[in-house]
């Protein structure tokens, strides 16, 4: 690859359109990908800047069913309003193109028809789950069932969210239909598959060598356990009614896997740009000195650097991606952002909340941002963010340097008279700043990036107070005149570099400070602001957010908190079951004997349990709430008579009864007075 790229292509994981945007997709993806894309264009570089909604796979069309409407219209609903919160927030798309368009459909099916014409793919019929009742097959979360990995009993079809194992419905233990509840039958079905085992040598090379020392930790960490795992055929196919069809004469009813079109979705969308602008998209998919990066989240990594550059290695024409900065995941107030249990601070509410105030959300994202292991959004730490920081560092200097500038000097920007040793050193300190940012920004480092920009604020603070202007004013007009000019040039230079990462703030600024659209390349310079230019009336860049502000978004999560407690209790029971049915279990009173953890899960423990009968095995998925060894003793209730199961290859004889709250947190049940082990519980 040679060294300087002509042109850079940025792709941000397309959101399903199934829902709103929340802090957790802005941090992980879209406030770095914009960070990045507007520092090239200040840069100079030409830039394509892509995003999209994903408006395929089985998600979608559950949420569809659950309202009794057709897909589109969920997708309609989610796009329009993804597209105009993104707008609303400043991420500065080149593009924001959709899945369900007919130009995404075209350039998928071809792309699929390509592989296929050059017999890239494996055609096999085999055996998957069915559900009678529903005359449909299940693929991916239309099925659920226990993970044979973890233990977890919601896992899906394609994946436990539980452990983060990607699974194939075969492997679920006790399958079920997600659409109708019914143990799913197993029926035959032909489907094509991309033989990524095929791969595998081209990958080591290409990622684990070429890529061990730019691709972030997390990021080489993820493909390289995957490679050494061995990889296997992946389908791209599936039996639903809903996505791009397959493209051959035999496949009525087949559908691309979602995830073999939603990453095709980004050349679609070049190619939509390329018709509304008249410029042509090729060079940006297919000259090798085009720059492809995408930015994701860590769920997606597999798909981004192992199937969809396979996938493009497999069609030949296009440029594989020089990085994939992902990063991992943002907790709400420590808890898992969940988009079913409504915990998460939307994005369009936010935008309706805090008006006016996009920065902050931004900065806040950023200078937490999870960019190498998970991380915890706290209203309190935004509310000190902002107070603490913006306001009291960057607002502050820039409001003190205005209004002392307009106080003495009218708005006219004074020059400097005699050039002392601090107003040298500092000047001299300022220079450094853009290449400590570009460098940060280089290697996706944006948390530490923003953090130069507020030294740079600091800076400009501490210089302001050391020299105190206020008082040297009544002795030494002169001396003033070169303490306001460097602060001003200080405050120009954060109004250039302020760009990437607090686009409304840079823009006010370089407003009041009267300044041009700047380049990155005036970063730096201390002589950005004209002796005698005449500067605009100040504004405050930051406002004060005061406790009640933050106190009622609080409120509101732990009002959505009580609601899913209240959900859960008055959840409806299950289906009804007679007298004679429940006579079946056999549940009795027992004792925990052993206890130890099962290697290399977090859930599991094996337990040995004096069931009154015999003394068995029992898996349980109950490592996260105690410790093996206080257990021991535990007086239990179990069902005795439960089919034997195998989990991380050891024989689970029985299940223990807990009880789970809203929050999955799971106590044991047991018997309240002493009773001797083997009492039956009726
Ligand atoms: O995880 C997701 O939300 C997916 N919709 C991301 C797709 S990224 C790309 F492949 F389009
Ligand atoms: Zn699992």
């Amino acid at each position: 690859m040679p060294e300087k790229f002509k042109r850079y292509t940025l792709t941000s994981a397309l959101p399903y359109a199934n829902g709103p945007i929340h802090i957790g997709h802005l941090a992980g993806v879209y406030v770095p990908a914009d960070i990045y894309a507007r520092y090239l264009r200040m840069k100079g570089e030409d830039v394509l800047f892509i995003g999209g909604s994903d408006e395929h796979g089985v998600p979608i069309t559950i949420k569809a069913r659950a309202e009794g409407v057709s897909p589109q219209v969920i997708v309609d609903r989610y796009h329009e309003q993804i597209k105009k919160s993104f707008e609303d927030f400043g991420i500065s798309f080149d593009v924001y193109a959709r899945t369900s368009a007919p130009v995404h459909h075209k350039t998928a099916s071809d792309f699929f028809l390509k592989l296929y014409g050059e017999n890239k793919f494996i055609e096999k019929t085999n055996q998957q789950y069915y559900d009678e009742k529903e005359h449909q097959f299940l693929a991916d979360r239309y099925i659920t069932g226990t993970c044979p990995h973890c233990g977890y009993e919601k896992a899906y079809g394609d994946q436990c969210e539980n452990c983060g194992t990607s699974l194939s419905p075969l492997e679920l233990i006790n399958p079920k239909s997600a659409l109708s509840g019914n143990v799913p039958v197993l029926k035959e079905t032909k489907h094509w598959y991309l033989p990524l085992d095929q791969y595998e040598e081209w990958l080591e090379e290409w990622i684990i060598k070429g890529h061990k020392n730019d691709w972030k930790a997390n990021v080489y960490g993820q493909v390289k356990s995957w490679i050494d795992h061995g990889l296997k055929p992946r389908a791209v196919t599936r039996d639903l009614n809903w996505g791009v069809q397959v493209p051959l004469k035999d496949a009525e009813g087949k559908v691309l896997y979602v995830w073999f079109d939603a990453p095709i979705g980004y050349i679609s969308a070049a190619k939509e740009w390329s018709e509304k602008t008249g410029k042509d998209w090729k060079p940006y998919w297919k000259d090798e000195e085009t720059k492809l990066i995408h930015f994701i989240g860590k769920d997606n990594i597999v798909f981004h650097c192992i199937i969809f550059p396979a996938m493009l290695k497999a069609e030949g024409s296009f440029v594989l991606p020089d990085n994939v900065p992902a990063n991992e995941f943002l907790n709400l107030e420590n808890d898992k952002i969940s988009t079913s249990r409504n915990w998460a601070v939307w994005l369009h509410e936010y935008l309706n909340d805090f008006p006016g105030k996009q920065d902050v959300l931004r900065y806040v994202l950023t200078a937490n941002a999870p960019e190498t292991k998970d991380n915890d959004f706290t209203w309190k730490d935004f509310q000190a963010r902002n107070n603490n920081e913006l306001l009291a560092i960057f607002g502050n200097f820039v409001n003190r340097t205005l209004v002392l500038t307009q106080k003495y000097f009218d708005g006219v920007v004074p020059a400097v008279t005699e050039l002392d040793k601090e107003a040298k050193t500092t000047l001299e300190e300022v220079k450094l700043f853009p290449g400590k940012i570009a460098q940060s920004l280089d290697r996706y480092r944006f948390r530490e990036a923003l953090s130069e920009l507020m030294n740079l604020a600091r800076l400009g603070n501490k210089y302001l107070t050391d020299m105190e202007p206020w008082r040297v004013i009544k002795t030494d007009e002169d001396k003033v005149k070169t303490i306001l000019n460097v602060s001003l040039q200080i405050a120009a230079n954060l109004a250039v570099l302020s760009e990437p990462f607090l686009p409304f703030t840079a823009t006010k600024l370089q407003k009041m400070l009267g300044m041009e659209q700047p380049t990155w390349t005036d970063a730096g310079n201390t002589e950005l602001i004209k002796p005698g230019s005449i500067l605009n009336k100040p504004e405050l860049l930051f406002d004060r957010i005061e406790d009640k502000e933050v106190e009622a978004q609080v409120q509101r999560l732990l009002d959505t908190k009580k609601e899913n407690e209240l959900a859960i209790s008055s959840k409806l029971a299950k289906e009804e079951i007679t007298f004679d049915e429940f006579m079946k279990t056999d549940i009795r009173t027992g004792t925990i004997l052993e206890a130890k953890k099962v290697p290399k899960t977090k859930k599991l423990l094996k337990l040995k349990i004096d069931t009154g009968i015999d003394q068995r095995t029992v898996v349980s998925g109950i490592a996260e709430y105690y410790e093996p060894e206080k257990i021991i003793g535990q007086k239990v209730c179990i069902l005795v008579n439960l089919a034997p199961r195998k989990l991380r290859g050891i024989e689970s004889q029985g299940m223990i009864l807990m009880a789970e709250d809203a929050d999955g947190k799971l106590c044991f049940v047991s018997p309240t007075e002493d009773v001797s082990d083997g009492s039956e519980v009726k």
